[in-house]
């Protein structure tokens, strides 16, 4: 049986590179998939969070995945430290993984800036959390954008040194899936910089609760080159204008090239009112799903104790098998 897990840390406004990047894929890939997405929050707290604002993320992390087409009568929503597996699955691996190979995680470098020692605990053992989170469920197939992929190799790694260890097949080797021309979307503000939650500046990404004029603004202000004449593709020579082509080419559901031929001739001006008009009529939809959904909160935290009784159940099962295969009694 073929089984994807994912999950977004409810930290803040979701925006288009979560759902162009992760969570449309997922919506593509449930109809031929079991599927299980969380609300990562035990990562979430690897950085300070106001609790009452994390609270209120989850909800609005859940209600964003129902919002851009996760079916939740088809697959289970869940808030990850409901089921009590991830965090005891992660001791566990944590104990068949060798610092080298979490010294080459370059997110824990990035994130942890200058001041390794001051650095928690949790950010550094961020992605044992994460295999742990993947093969509790022994998920086959990780649908998540270009940022993860290396997290996904060391899960990989460690599923391989679990079952060394313990000279069984227990776990499935997880495939990562990067899927489209929008794996990595870039801010608007800076086409070399990664499109991000934590940007300080609102102008640098498209938040899922952004409404039409927001949007529309914007992709006006989205930063341009220099480069006169028509719209070309060139990711190092021109990388806002390719960051904004495979927007709209995945927007749209077409190619990077076709998306190139279509504007041929066009300057950037005329190319970003297309864009702008095309993401308003995707966007729009989801934005008003979300605020429909919002109103109901009820609604929200029944699919959500839907989703725990579900994983829930796998969850437990996994655990028994491997307190077994680890020697516990
Ligand atoms: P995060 O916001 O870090 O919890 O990411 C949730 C999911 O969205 C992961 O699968 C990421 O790979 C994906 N994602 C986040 N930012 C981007 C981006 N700028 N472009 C494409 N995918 C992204
Ligand atoms: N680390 C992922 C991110 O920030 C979120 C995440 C946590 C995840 N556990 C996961 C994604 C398991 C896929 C599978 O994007």
């Amino acid at each position: 049986m073929n089984r994807i897990l994912s999950g977004v840390q409810p930290t803040g406004n979701l925006h288009l590179g979560n759902y162009l990047g992760a969570i449309r894929n997922w919506v593509s890939m449930q109809d031929s998939y079991e599927c299980l997405f969380m609300l990562a929050d035990l990562h979430a707290i690897t950085v300070p969070q106001e609790p009452a604002a994390l609270r209120k993320s989850v909800r609005e992390t859940a209600a964003a995945y129902i919002a851009c087409g996760v079916n939740p009568e088809k697959a289970a929503i869940f808030p990850q430290s409901a089921i009590s597996g991830h965090a005891e699955l992660a001791w566990i691996l944590s104990c068949h993984t060798p610092l080298g190979w979490l010294n080459r995680m370059t997110q824990f470098k990035e994130k942890s800036g200058k001041n390794k020692e001051n650095a928690p605990l949790g950010l550094y053992s961020y992605p044992v959390l994460m295999a742990a989170d993947i093969i509790l469920y022994k998920a086959t197939h990780v649908p998540v954008g270009e940022d993860q992929k290396q997290h996904l190799e060391l899960c990989r790694d460690i599923a391989g040194a679990f079952n060394r260890a313990y000279k069984t097949e227990f776990f499935p080797i997880p495939e990562p899936v990067i899927l489209g021309a929008a794996t990595r979307i870039m801010s608007l503000r800076d086409g070399t910089k990664k499109m991000s939650k934590s940007d300080e500046s609102d102008y640098s990404r498209i938040n899922l609760t952004d409404d039409t004029d927001t949007i529309a603004l914007k992709f006006r202000k989205a930063k341009s080159d220099m480069v006169e004449g028509p719209i070309t593709y060139d990711e190092t020579a021109r990388p806002e204008a390719a960051n904004l082509l495979n927007i709209y080419a995945t927007l749209k559901g077409i190619t990077r090239e076709q998306a190139v031929a279509e504007q041929d001739g066009k300057n950037f001006s005329a190319f970003k009112q297309s864009l702008t008009d095309l993401a308003v009529e995707k966007l729009a939809p989801i934005t008003a799903r979300m605020r429909e959904l919002l109103a109901t909160p009820d609604y929200i935290d029944q699919v959500l104790a839907k989703g725990v009784a579900k994983a829930g159940g796998t969850a437990t099962q996994t655990m028994r098998e491997v307190k077994d295969l680890v020697g516990f009694l």
